[in-house]
């Protein structure tokens, strides 16, 4: 089902290219390379994750990402000092501000918008308007931690489709389905953009764009994973091109 006048964006998230650089901790897969590569394709806009144990992105890639690539980034990262001082000196065009447990393999959960919280959000926020930057919160379709996102200093919700992505395929979609669709609803009347992300693909995308006023996704696992099983084949033929090129060359 289409919900709206226009294309839902596509933000693409390299997190996993940086992943499997770290993996031997030179220089490929070079994310800048894929960010490029997914602008040609038809990406909206480049999102990562600059994590505290820059287990992936870095600032590094961040600096190469706003000096060359011509698409909006979209940073991820905790609200702490070090990660504001990073996204007020590189200034995105949007941060989102995600939870982070040095433990998890990825981002568990929505935030927690707790008194503290919220206070140190606001004055975050504040400095990214005078910097031109959009603040978008990850959250969990939970109406009363929805209810509680400031009417200032916040544009944009991100619905973290985590638990919808688990129960894709099961008897439990169809309740997280209508979850993330209330809290579509509540989104739009708090007057916030809605975007949606997390464990998305190509097979549980379809019944998310139905989402009222979805306005953009974001997506890098499945992208990064479908990229490098459709790769393997051309990968695999230049190797073998090169050992057989001494008896005339040809393939098997
Ligand atoms: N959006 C946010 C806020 C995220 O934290 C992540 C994971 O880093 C994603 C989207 C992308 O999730 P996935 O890699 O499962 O597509």
């Amino acid at each position: 089902m289409i919900s709206s006048v226009f294309p839902v964006r596509l933000g693409v998230n390299i997190d996993h290219v940086a992943t499997i650089r770290q993996a031997r901790g030179g220089f490929d897969p070079d994310p800048l390379a894929a960010a490029h590569l997914a602008r040609l394709a038809g990406a909206d806009q480049i999102v990562l994750h600059v994590r505290e144990d820059r287990r992936h992105a870095n600032e590094t890639d961040l600096r190469r990402f706003r000096e060359t690539v011509s698409l909006p980034v979209n940073l991820e990262m905790a609200l702490t000092e070090e990660m504001a001082g990073l996204a007020l000196s590189f200034s995105p065009e949007r941060v989102t501000l995600v939870p982070e447990k040095r433990t998890e393999r990825t981002t568990e959960g929505g935030l927690v918008l707790t008194p503290d919280y919220l206070k140190a959000l606001d004055s975050f926020s504040r400095r990214c308007m005078e910097k031109g930057i959009r603040v978008s919160l990850f959250m969990d379709p939970d109406p009363e931690m929805l209810g509680r996102i400031p009417v200032f200093g916040v544009d944009q919700v991100e619905l973290h489709t985590g638990s919808y992505s688990q129960a894709f395929g099961t008897s439990r979609e169809g309740e997280e389905l209508a979850r993330l669709s209330a809290a579509a609803t509540q989104v739009a009347r708090q007057g916030l953009i809605l975007a949606a992300g997390h464990g998305l693909t190509l097979f549980n995308l379809p019944r998310i764009l139905g989402l009222p006023g979805l306005a953009e996704v974001n997506i890098g696992h499945s992208i990064i994973a479908r990229a490098v099983l459709f790769g393997i084949r051309d990968a695999v033929s230049e190797v073998r091109s090169l050992l057989l090129a001494p008896f005339g060359g040809g393939s098997r």
